[in-house]
């Protein structure tokens, strides 16, 4: 293989990882309201793969992430096809690229006059409203920008949002904004979290994202959220002529609009934004940077959008917030999978309209590196959505370095450091109460097998008095004793019991992402779970047939299989079966029994271009197609993707029929 070539190699091989990482935060982010990582984090990746894609210089698919905005919809909510995709904005972060942005700008424009517009980026989720004759008929999130979830009836709760628009609108409008949570709502709001057990959210975006995608309109009402309008779909045009025109139009119409700035070139632009830096912490929400937009419409059409973004306008953001503090203490957390992180116990500080009182260090390297003493100054920083860290020692402490653990802090089984890891772990697996507590609470979580109603507190003193030793017992509480203890009024029982009651009939993806396989998160169960159809099939599934699913490689693959062979595993699962839970297959709809693929043993082989693999085999199934794995005198059909191999030559030996992947998509589309 030349040298070229390894390199090019190399280059799709990275382009792969991080396209599979940026769904996956996407799907966190967009779905989930859950994010794993910092905006600033995945910035970076995202950055990282257009550069890559452009250095590689091949067509870059469709679904990329740099080629869509957002996650698919779940489909929880019902999908709506915005009338004029929702785009998004190129992001900026220093200065130089402000004056690339105002450069590319002008030469574009070639000597037209121009003007920017500034507004602040609320730090929200987008809503597309759609009115017809002036009446709201409905709204939807962004969803992938193309196509998002029906949450109207949520919106309809939002007193910022007027039904019906007086005057002389066009006769299907657009109108395009961000559902906010001001601060006071949201410390309201995890206020009252508190108070029923549940966890508290992140920040008030997540909150906000939480809130706006509940099934339940009742919730949502109670939770008081807010909405700035910002531009316009769908006829949108008859509007006005600008930005700063179409903002009064809006506001005229009845919606909230924020306060803007104009610029003429990069150095007004920058110098707005260094005023608003000091003054975002005034605002009663966050905001995260500032849009600049050119004002005039024609101008913005001249400049015209590339994929994911119009060239006309650009979000310049804020740094992560940073404060000083000091460091009292540094306590040792066990988490659900043994890792012993390193925490600092804060002075308590304000950082982005969250108290902060302890931020992570990591692992212990992270001490040494950092200087971590007692009586620290810190710096300590809050990205957005993470949980917050100590950035770096600015004066040395007096007190002496935190000794590492020999041993764990909860159940004194001793610490391991696996080769060539940075992290330390608890080698008392299950039998390490704080293991068990972890593991438990992950089990009962919202995204897990949801049972509400039941805290850390309620979980710890499960776990302390010894009636619950593995998820399992959950399922086989003695009511009698817990009924004796203070504060569990009957009430409170008979609740409990009948959240575990209704908690046993989990879709398998949600069964499969609570039993806490490493490695195995949310889209991870979902792939598994479309893939196998069944608890049991999963269980058997070899390695091969893993690594055949979408973001499955050897490390997941072979962590499932680990998971599935511990025997203790085993006997959770069986304990939890016998105990009544039966995870349920997902939403195979009623099998049209005319469909042609209705009864048929189908395999899927090479690289599908239009979907996910494991979604084509979920579609399949739920049009009452058998997916299977290899290719058998049994097998009716095979479908074969781009680069199908071995599986598509034993087909043509065996004279069975196959299709290509448009065939697929024809026949899905009939399903
Ligand atoms: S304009 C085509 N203006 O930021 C331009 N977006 O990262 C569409 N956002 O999808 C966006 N405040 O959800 C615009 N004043 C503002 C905004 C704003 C917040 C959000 C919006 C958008 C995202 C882009």
């Amino acid at each position: 293989m030349g040298r070229k070539q390894a390199s090019s190699d190399l280059l799709r091989r990275r382009i792969q990882e991080l396209r599979n990482a940026l769904k996956k935060h996407n799907y966190h982010y967009y779905v989930l309201d859950r994010p794993l990582i910092s905006d600033a984090a995945y910035d970076a990746m995202l950055r990282e793969l257009q550069l890559l894609e452009q250095q590689l210089g091949e067509p870059v698919p469709a679904d990329s992430p740099t080629q869509t905005v957002g996650a698919p919809p779940s489909t929880t909510f019902q999908a709506r096809r915005h009338g004029l995709p929702l785009l998004s904005l190129a992001n900026a972060f220093t200065d130089d690229e402000i004056i690339d942005f105002d450069r590319r700008v002008r030469e574009i424009l070639d000597g037209m006059p121009f003007r920017y517009l500034v507004e602040p980026k609320v730090d929200g989720l987008a809503l597309n409203l759609r009115y017809e004759q002036g009446e709201l008929v409905y709204a939807a999130t962004r969803g992938d920008g193309r196509v998002g979830e029906d949450v109207s009836d949520n919106v309809r709760t939002i007193a910022d949002i007027p039904w019906t628009l007086a005057g002389d609108v066009p006769d299907v409008l657009e109108v395009r904004g961000e559902v906010y949570m001001s601060h006071a709502a949201f410390s309201e709001l995890n206020a009252s979290q508190q108070r029923c057990h549940e966890k508290p959210f992140a920040n008030p975006r997540n909150a906000a994202a939480g809130s706006l995608r509940q099934l339940d309109a009742k919730v949502t009402a109670a939770r008081r959220l807010n909405f700035f309008a910002y531009g316009v779909g769908l006829g949108g045009d008859a509007l006005a002529d600008s930005q700063s025109a179409l903002l009064q139009r809006l506001a005229a119409l009845g919606f909230p609009v924020q306060q803007t700035e104009t610029a003429d070139d990069a150095d007004a632009l920058l110098r707005i934004y260094a005023a608003w830096q000091q003054r975002r912490g005034q605002l009663a929400y966050d905001i995260d940077g500032l849009v600049y937009k050119v004002d005039d419409f024609a101008a913005q059409q001249r400049l015209g959008s590339v994929a994911r973004s119009p060239r006309w306008a650009i979000a310049h953001k804020f740094p992560a917030e940073e404060v000083v503090t000091r460091i009292r203490d540094v306590i040792w957390q066990v988490g659900r999978t043994g890792v012993i992180t390193p925490v600092a116990v804060l002075e308590p500080v304000h950082v982005g309209g969250v108290q902060v009182s302890r931020a992570t260090l990591h692992n212990p390297d992270e001490l040494v590196r950092k200087e971590i003493r007692t009586g620290a100054q810190v710096v300590v920083r809050r990205a957005g959505d993470v949980i917050p860290e100590v950035v770096r020692t600015i004066k040395a402490g007096t007190g002496s370095m935190p000794a590492v653990p020999t041993c764990c802090p909860v159940c004194a089984a001793h610490v391991v450091r696996e080769e060539g890891e940075v992290a330390i772990r608890c080698s008392g697996g299950l039998s390490c109460a704080a293991q068990l507590k972890e593991s438990l609470k992950h089990f009962v979580s919202r995204n897990a097998m949801d049972v509400e109603g039941l805290g850390s507190k309620l979980i710890a003193r499960l776990v302390d008095e010894r009636l619950v030793a593995s998820v399992a017992d959950l399922y086989a509480l003695d009511w009698s004793r817990l009924q004796q203890w203070e504060g569990m009024g009957e009430k409170k029982v008979a609740n409990l019991r009948q959240a575990l009651e209704q908690s046993k009939r989990p879709a398998l993806s949600r069964f499969i992402y609570a039993l806490g396989i490493r490695h195995v998160g949310e889209v991870t169960a979902r792939t598994l779970a479309g893939a196998f159809g069944t608890l049991e099939a999963l269980m058997a599934a070899d390695a091969q047939q893993l690594q055949e699913l979408e973001g499955i490689g050897p490390e997941v693959a072979a962590s499932i299989q680990d998971f599935f062979s511990e025997a203790h595993n085993r006997q959770t699962i069986q304990a939890l079966l016998a105990n009544g839970v039966q995870p349920q297959a997902e939403e195979v709809a009623a099998t049209p029994s005319d469909h042609p693929l209705a009864g048929k043993t189908i395999v899927l082989t090479g690289t599908l271009e239009q979907m996910p693999r494991a979604q084509a085999q979920a579609r399949l199934r739920a049009l009452g197609a058998h997916v299977t794995s290899s290719v058998s005198a049994r097998t009716d059909l095979v479908i074969a993707g781009a680069k199908a191999g071995s599986k598509l030559r034993k087909a043509e030996e065996l004279g069975i029929a196959v299709a290509d992947e448009a065939q697929l998509m024809a026949w899905l589309e009939q399903g």
